[in-house]
């Protein structure tokens, strides 16, 4: 198996995959994981051994289904109320265009929202929830706001945009697996800067986890999809 196909058994094992985005963008080695497969030791992994922000990325046609927009969209849509919210366009993000930010939310069933437990709960039952199709039960089962950010992920995938959000949905696409991912940025604590992609690949090996470049995953989705 090369590299991208060892990620694809990643992923459809639950485990975690390292993605390097770009030196033309952010610089940034995510761990990647199918939120379908998450548990709370996977959340607990992140919080030691990534540090950055644990967002579920959410394929563009489920949040058509759900009705997950951007929250650039519900801020547009407030500043009539809310003239603030026009000031603070994120209309110069140094490394990209656009943001794929949505709102927050917590399963119903959580207590605070933010443990291990309930972080993978909310990850885990949202996947699933759009696994089974049971759209019309998204305000039934979760609350918001909440302690995971939803990012939705661009129409046409990495044609369109080509972040974490859209080559992690990506490599879920192409492994067979739900596309609903969780990114966390890996952070280091000696730096306090983002993890080097040699640092990230030291942990990679250390770990028995796949490193992947954004380009190559990017290529390989062109060649298929
Ligand atoms: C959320 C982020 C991360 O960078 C994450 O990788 C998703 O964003 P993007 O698609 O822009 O890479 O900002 O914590
Ligand atoms: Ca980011
Ligand atoms: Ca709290
Ligand atoms: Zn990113």
């Amino acid at each position: 198996l090369n590299d991208i196909e060892k990620g694809f058994e990643a992923l459809r094992n639950g485990e975690f995959i390292l993605v390097y985005d770009n030196d033309d963008r952010e610089g940034e080695v995510d761990m990647i994981i199918a939120s379908e497969f998450v548990t709370p030791e996977s959340v607990a992994t992140m919080r030691d051994n990534a540090g950055g922000l644990i967002c579920n990325c959410i394929h563009h046609d489920f949040c058509e289904s759900l009705g997950i927009p951007f929250m650039t969209d519900i801020m547009n849509a407030a500043t009539d109320k809310y003239p603030v919210l026009a000031t603070l366009a994120p209309n110069d993000i140094p490394y990209d265009e656009r943001s794929s930010f949505s709102f927050w939310v917590n399963h119903r069933d959580s207590f605070t929202g933010i443990t291990d437990h309930d972080r993978a709960m909310t990850i885990r039952e949202l996947a699933l929830l759009c696994k089974d199709g049971k759209f019309d039960e998204f305000g039934e089962k979760f609350r918001s706001p909440g302690h995971v950010c939803l990012l939705r992920g661009a129409e046409d995938s990495v044609k369109n945009r080509q972040g974490h959000t859209e080559i992690g949905l990506a490599m879920c696409e192409m492994a067979g697996v739900t596309p609903v991912c969780v990114v966390c940025e890996m952070m280091d604590s000696e730096t306090n800067k983002a993890t080097s992609f040699e640092k990230a690949k030291k942990y990679a090996e250390e770990n028995n986890l796949v490193i992947l470049k954004g380009d190559d995953i990017i290529n390989k989705y062109l060649e298929e999809f």
